[in-house]
Formats: C-alpha cells, sequence, structure tokens
C-alpha cells in the first residue's frame, strides 16, 4: 500500500503448481497437508486446516455455481504466504504472526441504526447462515490478483439479521483492535482498528459477501478469520479482515486507507483499468502463481451484477473516490 516493495509480487516459478483444487478438493485437501509435511511450507502457514474450529463439520460448503471465475485458482500455498493484514507487519509475509490471533470467543457487535444493538459469538452467527463457496477474483490496488475459493453467506443474510432502520444509508465495518497480539497496531502513524465502508445498496447486491473458510475449510488467519469481507468488484483494501462490528449509518465512514491517504485510496475504490492510481497504472495486473499479466477489466469483470449502482459514474474519479 504505501509502502511499495518493488516487485513484491513476484512468485517463484517453483510456486506455480498445476491447479487441481477445483476437479477434487477433498484429494487436494488431503494433498496440501502432505506438502505442509513434506516441508514445502511450514506447519503454521496451515493452522487453520485441523479439526479444531468449532464449525468445521460445515467445511466444504456447496458451491454456487452462479460465480464463475475463467481463470485458475491460485494455489493454496501462494494465497496462504502472500498477504496484506498491516495489524501483523507491513509486508507480504504475515502468516507467522498473525497465527498470535486468537479467534475463539469472537463476539461480533451490530449497532447503530438497527431496531436492536446486539453481539453474537461466531459461532453462532455462523450457524444461523446457511455456507456455500463462491470462486471469487480478487484484484489488489497494488495491481495482482488472486482466484480464491472462499466459503460463507451473502452479506445480504447479515443485514437481514441486523435489521437496520430505513435511516441507514451505509454499514461501517471494524477489525479488532489489541496491539498486545497485533503488533503493528502499535504504530500510531495509522488509524486503528482497520475500518472499511459499504453503502446498504452494496452490502445487499448478490456479490458481497462475508467470508468464513477458504479453499475448503475453515479460513486461515492470514486471511482474516474468522470473519472477513469479499466484494470481488472493489479493490482489495475494501475486503476487511476480522470483523468484530457492523455499525448502520446516515453517514459515510471514513476507511481506513481513505484516513491514511484519500488521494490514493477512496471509499468507492471500485477496479477501473483507467483510473490510475497517483502512483502506478491499473491498466493490468500480475496473476499471482503464474508469470501472466493481463487486463484489468472495468469492477474487476463484475460488472453485470454491480454496473447499475454507478449509473452517472462510470468515467470519472467518482468510481474511486
Ligand atoms: N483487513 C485488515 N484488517 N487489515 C489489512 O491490512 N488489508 C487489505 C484487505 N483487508 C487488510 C485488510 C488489503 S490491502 C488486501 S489486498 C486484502 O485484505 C488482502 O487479502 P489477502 O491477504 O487474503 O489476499
Amino acid at each position: 500500500m504505501l509502502i511499495k516493495i518493488a516487485n513484491g509480487w513476484e512468485i517463484p516459478e517453483s510456486l506455480a503448481t498445476p491447479e487441481d483444487v477445483m476437479l477434487n478438493r477433498r484429494a487436494f485437501l488431503a494433498g496440501a497437508g502432505s506438502i505442509a509435511a513434506a516441508g514445502g511450507l511450514p506447519d503454521i502457514a496451515f493452522a487453520a486446516a485441523d479439526n479444531a474450529d468449532p464449525t468445521a463439520d460445515l467445511y466444504p460448503a456447496k458451491r454456487n455455481p452462479k460465480f464463475k471465475i475463467a481463470r485458475e485458482l491460485t494455489p493454496e500455498k501462494v494465497n496462504l504466504t502472500y498477504n496484506n493484514f498491516y495489524e501483523f507487519g507491513s509486508h507480504k509475509k504475515i502468516y507467522k504472526t498473525a497465527q498470535a490471533l486468537p479467534i475463539r470467543p469472537w463476539e461480533v457487535v451490530f449497532d447503530g441504526d438497527v431496531e436492536k444493538p446486539f453481539k453474537i459469538g461466531i459461532d453462532e452467527l455462523i450457524r444461523k447462515m446457511t455456507l456455500q463457496e463462491r470462486l471469487y477474483r480478487l484484484r489488489c490496488v497494488e495491481a495482482w490478483s488472486m482466484t480464491i475459493p472462499w466459503s460463507g453467506f451473502p452479506m445480504k443474510d447479515l443485514v437481514a439479521l441486523a435489521k437496520p432502520l430505513s435511516k441507514a444509508k451505509y454499514v461501517r465495518m471494524e477489525t479488532f483492535k489489541d496491539p498486545s497480539v497485533a503488533r503493528g497496531q502499535k504504530a500510531a502513524w495509522y488509524p486503528w482498528p482497520y475500518v472499511e465502508g459499504l453503502t446498504i445498496q452494496e452490502a445487499t447486491n448478490e456479490l458481497a459477501f462475508l467470508v468464513t473458510g477458504a479453499y475448503g475449510k475453515p479460513m486461515a488467519k492470514q486471511f482474516g478469520a474468522p470473519l472477513r469481507l469479499a466484494v470481488p468488484w472493489k479493490y482489495g483494501f475494501k475486503h476487511i479482515k476480522s470483523i468484530v462490528r457492523f455499525t448502520f449509518t446516515d453517514k459515510r465512514p471514513k476507511s481506513f486507507w481513505e484516513a491514511v491517504q484519500a488521494r490514493e485510496y477512496g471509499f468507492w475504490a471500485n477496479v477501473n483499468p483507467k483510473v490510475s492510481h497517483p502512483r502506478w497504472s491499473q491498466a493490468s495486473e500480475r496473476v499471482l502463481g503464474t508469470d501472466v499479466r493481463v487486463p484489468t477489466q472495468i469492477f474487476n469483470g463484475y460488472g453485470e451484477f454491480v454496473a447499475h449502482m454507478y449509473k452517472g459514474m462510470e468515467d470519472e474519479r467518482s468510481t474511486w473516490m
């Protein structure tokens, strides 16, 4: 983000394994365990693959075939070891430090303009929802992309549970704050906790998805366990991790990166190859796990689902700011 590591997206060719996940997930999961055991990747990166998670029985969730990717899935080991999670460090190799995050007990608060504010434990919340798997592409503002099998539930189901009042126009989301486990939060120049926001219309769009699992099992901590957002038509920084609070409000929330540098990280942050980041082009992206660079698509290729929400904003920086 602010600190750009030159060619930080480069992945050794040896990590670009052939993709067999889609064909046989169960076999792949077994295989992933043995890769870790064989020393291909530290076991710790696979920490979420064990059965200790109280919701492990819900995975793998049934795939929703509506969401097509036309690209290979990013190998799990690439994804597990290349992350943005500034709470645990401002570089990509946070998978070890992120294991310090306790993800049970975990409570999620719903407040602001709702019928009745409440708190709910993550396991109760997950079991109230019907999990499904969706294959989504993720386009980071840093011009790299991945394709991930997320498991979770539509955000509109969560909004329905929250019962917002009609005056609520936005939902503001917040990550945990605990500098004793997340040392990155000791960096006082960042406005912790991490905050993101969507309009209610965006939050109830069928693509907006709350993620609880990945690669057919509960999500690893580095992905933002136990609850993270996926809005694939928006740049990756909107995909807030490890959420503890949803606040419904009539005021547009100021998101973390917007508070750090509004000129570079806007509220809308819709993927748009024509709107350059002030310091680099967004015209193309590096596909992680491969040596391929592909053209970036408007709304990351998800225009059929979301373009109607941004009528009149098409060719302006307003799709971004
Ligand atoms: N959420 C929190 N709480 N902290 C972060 O630093 N980084 C964001 C987003 N969510 C971030 C976050 C950015 S910049 C990206 S690109 C994605 O998470 C990366 O998700 P991944 O690590 O699963 O690829």
